[in-house]
C-alpha cells in the first residue's frame, strides 16, 4: 500500500465539510483513498467542494448537526451510498459572539452549545451505533480547540464552554466505544484563517494569520487547515490504532510553553 492509500477502502463523513478544515480534510481523505461524505449546511459550497474533489469518490449531504434526524439521515446516507462507515470527522463548528460576559446574549450560548456539543453528541451517537451494529472497528475524531483547554478575556464564552464540554464528551465516549474497537479523539488547533474566525474576530484571512503568528510559539510556520486536516488524517489512520481517548493540540507548542515564568 503507497503512503497516498492510508484510508483505502475507508467511508468518511465529514461534518462542516463545505469550508475551511472540513474541506481540506475531505480532499486529503479522498487522496489517500477514502469515499468522503460532505455534510454541512452550506448547500451551495459543500456541492462545489464536492464536485472540485471529484463526485465519483465524494457526495454532498445536507445536514445540520443541530437536528439529531438530520444527522442520523447522514449516516444512513454514508451506508446506502458507499455500503460501511468507518470515520466519522465532526468537525462543523460556530464561533458564536465573542463578548463580554456581562453583555453576553445566552440564546448566543445555546446556539453555540446546540451546534459544538450537541451536534457532536450526535453525530458521535449515530456513528457509533451503526459502527457496532455492523461491528466496525471505526475511527471518531471530533474538532475542539484550544478553547478546549484555556479561556480567554472575551474570547467566546459558548465556544469556551462547549470546547471544553466537546472534550469531556469525547473522554466519555472513548470509554464505552472501547469495548467495540472503536477509537474516539479530539483535536484541538490554535487560530487560523477560515471563514469562521475572520468573521468572528472581524479581521481579514491576512490580519488573522498576522495577528496568530504574532502569538505563536513555533515561528517560521503559519498554521493553516491542512495541518488540522493532516492531524484528522493520522487519528483516521490505522497508523493511530491505539490512540483513544485523546486530545491532540495542534498549537505549535504555544500552550506548553505560556508560563508567566518563562525567560524571554
Ligand atoms: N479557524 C480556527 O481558528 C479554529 C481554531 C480551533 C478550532 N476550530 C474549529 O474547527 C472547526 C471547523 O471550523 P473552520 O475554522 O474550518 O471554520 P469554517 O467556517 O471554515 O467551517 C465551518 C463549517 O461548518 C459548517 N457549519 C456551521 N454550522 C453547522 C451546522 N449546524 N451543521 C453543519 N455544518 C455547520 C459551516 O457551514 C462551515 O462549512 C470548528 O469546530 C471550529 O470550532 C477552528
Amino acid at each position: 500500500m503507497s503512503s497516498k492509500q492510508r484510508l483505502e477502502g475507508k467511508v468518511a463523513i465529514v461534518t462542516g465539510g463545505a469550508n475551511g478544515i472540513g474541506a481540506e480534510a475531505a480532499r486529503l481523505f479522498v487522496e489517500n483513498g477514502a469515499l468522503v461524505v460532505i455534510a454541512d449546511v452550506n448547500d451551495e459550497l459543500g456541492l462545489q467542494v464536492a464536485s472540485s474533489i471529484g463526485v465519483d469518490k465524494v457526495s454532498y449531504h445536507h445536514c445540520d448537526v443541530r437536528d439529531e434526524k438530520q444527522v442520523e439521515e447522514t449516516v444512513a446516507f454514508a451506508i446506502k451510498k458507499y455500503g460501511s462507515l468507518d470515520i466519522m470527522f465532526s468537525n462543523a463548528g460556530i464561533a458564536g459572539s465573542l463578548c463580554n460576559i456581562l453583555d453576553y446574549d445566552l440564546n448566543d450560548f445555546d446556539n453555540t452549545i446546540a451546534v459544538n456539543v450537541r451536534g457532536a453528541a450526535a453525530c458521535i451517537k449515530h456513528a457509533a451505533r451503526v459502527m457496532v451494529e455492523r461491528k466496525t472497528r471505526g475511527s471518531i475524531i471530533c474538532t475542539a480547540s484550544i478553547a478546549s483547554l484555556v479561556g480567554g478575556s472575551g474570547a467566546g464564552h459558548g465556544y469556551t464552554a462547549s470546547k471544553h464540554g466537546l472534550v469531556g464528551l469525547v473522554r466519555s465516549a472513548c470509554g464505552e466505544l472501547g469495548a467495540y474497537g472503536i477509537r474516539v479523539n479530539s483535536i484541538s488547533p490554535y487560530v487560523m484563517a477560515t471563514p469562521l474566525a475572520c468573521e468572528a474576530l472581524g479581521m481579514e484571512a491576512s490580519e488573522v494569520e498576522s495577528a496568530g503568528v504574532a502569538g505563536a510559539n513555533l515561528q517560521g510556520i503559519v498554521l493553516k487547515p491542512i495541518h488540522v486536516a493532516q492531524t484528522a488524517l493520522f487519528l483516521a489512520s490505522d497508523e493511530s490504532a491505539y490512540i483513544s481517548g485523546h486530545n491532540l493540540v495542534v498549537d505549535g507548542g504555544l500552550l506548553a510553553v505560556n508560563s508567566p515564568v518563562s525567560k524571554k
